[in-house]
Parts: structure tokens; C-alpha cells; sequence
């Protein structure tokens, strides 16, 4: 899609995957707390989802748990999850006056029971919305996604329900992801250069924009730098 933003035509992303890192920096930086830091991001990622949504975005997918960062301390992993059982419950309402469709991506299973509860009432609540579609990936991991889903898929394999061969298209469509676009542009904050087991399957194609800002000072204009930049590169697909 193509919209005039800040005196240039430019060419809007459809979807934007982000790694909000530099939550714990953030608070460092303050003296304060790590989970100090996350709660701002949280509030961050509120905005950023009608910004998004302002700049003609029409999927956004974040990075909110990943399946490495149970790792961290009790404390730490306690306080995130806190804070995600008040971010769910509050969605609900921001995606209603947003017109936003929330879908959460990553194996649930070892979620405690409140949330998965809640995930599945933010899900439910806003599948009607056709406005933002954005994707909270909560204890994902692109290599466990795959496994997950090729699991099911050699399932249906078994019992005749698919037939051989495995296209590409096929295993899309067992990822978590299957009802998204793959993604155009990746954002990653705070200056780290890794892609940290995030969608690795479908950031096949997608541009890739690193920048130093940490996660809680990420803003519109920072946004819309990450858009000026996708503008500038020529997207070939391995063609010429
Ligand atoms: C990376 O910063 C951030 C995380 C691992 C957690 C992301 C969580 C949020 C942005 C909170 C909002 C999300 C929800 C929905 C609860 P880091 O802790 O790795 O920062 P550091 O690299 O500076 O230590």
C-alpha cells in the first residue's frame, strides 16, 4: 500500500515483525529494576500498535516471550507473566475501540491455565475485528514451531489425511502463523544483531532494520524511520 507520510509517497510494509529488546538496559540505565523496564515496554507496545495502525500497517507481530527466556530469574519470568495477564485482560478493550484482531502465536501448553484462558477470550473477543491484525508470539520459539508443526503434519501424513510430497506451502500452513503473511520488514531494538530463534522460517524474504534504540524509548518516529528505510531497499526475491 502506498500512503504520503511526512511529505513522501512511500511504500507501507503489509506486515512488520518486531524483537523489542533492551527492556532490562532501559532500566539499568535508571537504577532501576528489570521488570521496571518491561512494564514500560508494555506501554510502548500499546502505542505502537495504533501507530502501526496509523501508518497503514496491516499485521504486526512482536516478540514477547521467547522459548529460551524461561531461563531468566523467578523474579523476572514471575514479573513478565504478572504483567502479561494485565496486558491480556486489558486488550481486550484497546482492540475493541482499535478495531484490532489479536492472535497469539507459540506453544501454550506450558503457559499456566489463567492465561491460556485469557488468550483464548482476547482471541475470541476480537476475531470480528478486521482492523490491525497483530500477533503476540508468548513462549515461541521458530525452531520449536517447526517442530510442532511438522509433527502434526507427518501425523496427517500417517492417517491419509495429506498426501506426499511436502511442498513448502504445506508446512507454512502447519506453523502457527498459517492464516498470516509471511513478514516485509523486521524491526530489531537495542543494537543486538540476532534473530534469536524468531520466525525463522518465514523471515525468509523479509528486510531486516536493526536499530539502538532500546525497546521503551521506541516511538512513531523511530517507526517510521524503520519505513523510510524498507523504502530504500529493492526487494528481489532472489531475482534480478
Ligand atoms: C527484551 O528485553 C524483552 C523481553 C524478553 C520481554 C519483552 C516484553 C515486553 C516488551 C513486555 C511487554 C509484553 C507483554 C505482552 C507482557 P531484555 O529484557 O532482553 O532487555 P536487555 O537485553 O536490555 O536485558
Amino acid at each position: 500500500m502506498e500512503k504520503v507520510i511526512d511529505g513522501k509517497k512511500l511504500n507501507i510494509p503489509e506486515h512488520v515483525a518486531i524483537i523489542m529488546d533492551g527492556n532490562g538496559r532501559w532500566a539499568k540505565k535508571r537504577l532501576m529494576p528489570r521488570n521496571f523496564g518491561h512494564k514500560q515496554g508494555a506501554k510502548v507496545l500499546e502505542q505502537i500498535c495504533e501507530d502501526a495502525d496509523t501508518l497503514g500497517i496491516k499485521y504486526l507481530t512482536v516478540y514477547a516471550f521467547s522459548t529460551e527466556n524461561w531461563k531468566r530469574s523467578v523474579e523476572e519470568v514471575t514479573g513478565i507473566m504478572n504483567l502479561l495477564r494485565d496486558y491480556l485482560v486489558n486488550c481486550i478493550e484497546r482492540a475493541s475501540k482499535n478495531n484490532m484482531r489479536v492472535r497469539v502465536i507459540g506453544d501454550r501448553t506450558a503457559l499456566d491455565k489463567d492465561i491460556v484462558e485469557k488468550i483464548e477470550e482476547l482471541e475470541k473477543a476480537t476475531s470480528v475485528y478486521d482492523g490491525l491484525n497483530f500477533t503476540i508470539a508468548l513462549n515461541y520459539g521458530g525452531r520449536d514451531e517447526i517442530r510442532r508443526g511438522v509433527t502434526r503434519l507427518v501425523e496427517d501424513i500417517r492417517s491419509g489425511k495429506v498426501d506426499e510430497p511436502i511442498t513448502e506451502a504445506m508446512i507454512s500452513s502447519y506453523l502457527d502463523t498459517s492464516d498470516i503473511p509471511d513478514p516485509d520488514l523486521l524491526i530489531r531494538t537495542s543494537g543486538e544483531l540476532r534473530l534469536s530463534n524468531y520466525l525463522i522460517w518465514q523471515l525468509a524474504y523479509t528486510e531486516f532494520y536493526f536499530t539502538d534504540c532500546l525497546w521503551p524509548d521506541f516511538d512513531m518516529e523511530e517507526l517510521k524511520k524503520a519505513v523510510f528505510y524498507y523504502n530504500d531497499r529493492d526487494r528481489r526475491y532472489g531475482g534480478v
